[in-house]
């Protein structure tokens, strides 16, 4: 039986509610396909902070290498700590020690989920954004000058190595390739007059190697545009940091909720452990009423099987995603009643009744043959899997 160690990293607010249905759902598609997780919890947090003056341990980077994967819920809780201080403590600090230079966010309107774009359907929006994750606007590098004289000035640059801005174009155009082989850049050359077209001209250098991929590129500004009026014009699209950020956000809101939204913070050479977790943060508005949603959790969780090996698994629970997003139960962001524990438990028995259903109606239900079928075909809830298991595979093996 395959075992995995996972490092368990709640964090703060909705974090700590989401995470346990995650963990709920992942020993539930173990228990299917036979593998075991060890979980090993960390509690660092604002809280942590409070007691200790740090958001970890100064030796965490040390403590965690040694898991598979990491499972991250959020950070943020600016009453006790300023946001700045607190995500890059325990988030992107380790997107850089661990060289997690991808930020993988599949974006997808799920069916039985309301739209907010009138007039779209299942298929019409079915991308994943590939954001640089270690360099580019989130550079750390500048400082103040003057400071406390009306003089006073700040500065912070923008990075774009050719390492990272390469590593991140290819990692996108073979994600492309195994799906509509499209790639769309985002730039803003016609602003941002050095660091832009410099991404541009590294974009235009490695198409030269993917002729069978069709890529064009948009400025951001025009892209949230289209992302909003034309979602269909979108399979991959690779951004900058800051960008990238962005545009997942946005991505996830046309689908209709944050609440789905999933995320890897991905090593593809592997030789640090990727990090899983939602796209939102720790949501203090809600959090400790128990109402937030699981499942952009519980797919992150999909993706780090994924990235460990273990496609049908992920399979499974994309699978069972789909049918509670149909079926119910539903949070109040999806316009329901429902509480996390709630949705969480009916996603994990949605996959203990795959186990049935395939015990008694069919042998097996590995990525099925509609798997390597065109990915175009993406208006049918088997189809819609097929999909995302596409882009899932990339994610770890390229
Ligand atoms: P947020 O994502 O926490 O919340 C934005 C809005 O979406 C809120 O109205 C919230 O209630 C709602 N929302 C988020 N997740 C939800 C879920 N699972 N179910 C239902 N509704 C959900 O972003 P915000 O408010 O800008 O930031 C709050 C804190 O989170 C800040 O401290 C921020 O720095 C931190 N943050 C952390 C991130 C991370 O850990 N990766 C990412 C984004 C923000
Ligand atoms: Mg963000």
């Amino acid at each position: 039986m395959k075992e995995h160690a996972i490092a368990v990293i709640p964090g703060d607010g909705i974090g700590r509610e989401v995470i346990p249905e995650g963990v709920r759902v992942l020993e539930a598609a173990g228990a299917k396909r036979g593998m075991r997780f060890k979980w090993q919890e960390f509690p660092w947090s604002c809280d942590w902070y409070k007691a200790h003056g740090r958001m970890c341990p100064e030796d965490a980077p040390e403590i965690l290498r040694k898991f598979d994967a990491v499972y991250f819920g959020a950070v943020g809780n600016p009453a006790i700590v300023p946001d700045h201080i607190s995500a890059w403590g325990l988030l992107i600090n380790f997107r850089r020690w661990f060289d997690l230079y991808v930020n993988l966010r599949p974006v997808r309107l799920f069916e039985g989920l309301p739209c907010p774009l009138a007039g779209r359907k299942p298929g019409d929006i079915d991308y994943v954004v590939i954001r640089e994750n270690t360099e580019g606007e989130y550079g750390n590098v500048g400082g103040r000058i003057f400071e406390g004289t009306e003089h006073e000035a700040a500065m912070q640059q923008a990075i774009f190595t050719r390492k990272g801005t390469d590593r991140i174009m290819k990692y996108a155009f073979e994600l492309a390739r195994t799906r509509k082989k499209h790639l769309t850049s985002c730039t803003k050359s016609n602003g941002i007059t050095i660091t832009m077209p410099y991404w541009d001209e590294r974009f235009a250098e490695m198409q030269k190697k993917y002729p069978d991929i069709k890529a064009d590129q948009y400025h951001v500004d025009g892209l949230t545009i289209q992302m909003v009026l034309n979602p269909d014009r979108f399979d991959v699209i690779v951004a900058s940091n800051l960008f990238g950020d962005i545009l997942s956000d946005l991505g996830p809101a046309t689908a209709g909720t944050i609440g789905i939204a999933a995320s890897g913070n991905i090593n593809p050479e592997r030789s640090a452990p990727s990090i899983f977790e939602p796209v939102h943060g720790s949501a203090p508005d809600i959090a400790g009423r128990r109402i937030a949603n699981p499942i952009a959790t519980i797919w992150s969780g999909a993706l780090m099987l994924e990235h460990l090996g273990h496609p049908e698994a992920a399979a499974d629970i994309v699978r069972a995603i789909e049918g509670v997003i149909v079926e119910g139960p539903h949070t109040p962001d999806m316009k329901g009643k429902a509480r996390t524990a709630e949705v969480g438990a009916a996603v994990a028995e949605a996959i203990r009744n795959q186990s049935r259903e395939s015990r008694f109606c069919r042998p097996s239900l590995p990525a099925s043959s509609s798997a390597s079928s065109s990915p175009r075909s993406t208006g049918t809830r088997s189809a819609t899997s097929a999909s995302a298991r596409t882009f899932l595979r990339a994610a770890s093996t390229s």
